[in-house]
């Protein structure tokens, strides 16, 4: 065998320190159901570090998946609460609820974080919170705003295909619908209009707004609050098959910014759900989304902090802290 090295004994040593701080936090978590920006500073300062340093990695091969993690975070806090049941797979997989299935992405990055920090801090960050921190990390490196994330939560033990399939928003709802699946999880129109904002990156296939392009209704064969140039380049992109994909944000795809709320004034959403915010006459909803939009589209300032701070709202839905649930050793599967 051979003899602990200075720095292996260091290792250990603040390993056991880690182990007596996370029981403590574990009790102040238990005592408050609190989650805290400063959870991982003791046992797993490294965290920030591995988790940008992975979403940059992952983010470099393709731009896009700032936006795929973003989404995720999203997907797991409307399902059972931020408790990475979204990761789970085997039966009752979340994955394969209709909003998901072929749409959702970004886990083998989770997974690869995940192994990352089990070998540099084991059996500490949950999965729930790499999530979190994955989807901020997307943000920041598309050059949206540097919220602080809330930090704590521990992972669920089961996955909920029913509730992925009931709780989370459709494209084509109304906006009184989705606002009322927020209400469901604790947020309020306010955050409708600004989550939304999200979609300043990313892309959607086609399946989710062909229905604008062609035989829209009976008087309209295009979806008249849909720009007409906008319309013929997407109808262009779609005869290519229901899984073409178009950039949520016309003007600038992988950049985060407020170009989102100038596209929806000038008719340029490119999902229903989007351009409903400011164009669904008749649902009463829609007043205030609007004047959201416009201070929004005037404001990018107040749009970036606004954001981060629903960012903290939504992650904070309904999150396992203390004894509840346990820190996966891999996102996949309950230990
Ligand atoms: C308000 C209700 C919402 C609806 C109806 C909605 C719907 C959608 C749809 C249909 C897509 C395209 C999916 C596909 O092509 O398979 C999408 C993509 C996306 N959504 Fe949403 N969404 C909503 C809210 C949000 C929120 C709250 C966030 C995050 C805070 C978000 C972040 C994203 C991102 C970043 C993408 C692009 C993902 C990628 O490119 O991989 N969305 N959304
Ligand atoms: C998910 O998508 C796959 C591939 O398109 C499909 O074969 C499967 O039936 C879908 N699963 C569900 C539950 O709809
Ligand atoms: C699944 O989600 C639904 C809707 O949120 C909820 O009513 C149900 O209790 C959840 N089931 C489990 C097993 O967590
Ligand atoms: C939504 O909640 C935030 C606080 O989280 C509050 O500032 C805002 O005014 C609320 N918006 C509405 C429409 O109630
Ligand atoms: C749309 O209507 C045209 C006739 O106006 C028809 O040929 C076409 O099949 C319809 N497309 C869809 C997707 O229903």
């Amino acid at each position: 065998m051979e003899y602990a090295t200075r720095g292996d004994r260091t290792a250990s040593c603040l390993s056991f320190l880690c182990k007596i701080v996370v029981l403590l936090g574990l009790a102040a978590a238990a005592a408050s159901g609190q989650l805290m920006d400063d959870y991982y500073d003791y046992c797993c300062p490294q965290v920030y570090r591995i988790v940008r340093s992975r979403v940059a990695a992952a983010m470099k091969a393709e731009m896009r998946m700032g936006a795929s993690l973003l989404r995720l975070h999203f997907h797991d806090c409307f399902v059972n609460g931020c408790d990475a049941s979204i990761l789970l797979d085997g039966t009752n997989s979340e994955k394969f609820a209709a909003p998901n299935n072929n749409s959702v992405r970004g886990y083998e990055v989770i997974d690869a974080i995940k192994a990352d920090l089990e070998s540099a801090c084991p059996g500490v960050v949950s999965c729930a919170d790499i999530v979190a921190l994955a989807a901020k990390y997307g943000v920041l490196l598309s050059g949206g705003p540097d919220y602080d994330v809330l930090l704590g939560r521990r992972d669920g033990l089961v996955a909920n295909q029913t509730g992925a399939n009931s709780n989370l928003p459709s494209p084509f709802d109304s906006i009184s619908v989705i606002t009322a699946r927020f209400k469901d999880v604790g947020l309020n129109a306010t955050d409708v209009v600004v989550l939304s904002g999200a979609h300043t990156i990313g892309r959607s296939r086609c399946l989710l707004f062909s229905n604008r392009l062609a035989n829209f209704s009976a008087t309209n064969s295009v979806d008249p609050t849909l720009d007409s140039s906008l319309a013929s380049s997407l109808q262009q992109v779609c005869r290519g098959g229901a899984d073409q994909l178009a950039a949520l944000d016309v003007n600038s795809a992988d950049a985060f910014d407020n170009h989102y709320y100038q596209n929806l004034l000038a008719n340029k959403g490119l999902l229903a759900s989007d351009q409903g915010l400011v164009s669904s006459s008749g649902d009463p909803a829609v007043a205030a989304t609007k004047a959201l939009v416009q201070a929004y589209s005037a404001n990018g300032q107040r749009f970036s902090c606004d954001f981060g701070n629903s960012m903290v709202k939504m992650g904070n839905i309904s999150p396992l802290t203390g004894s509840a649930g346990q820190i996966r050793k891999n996102c996949r599967a309950v230990n």
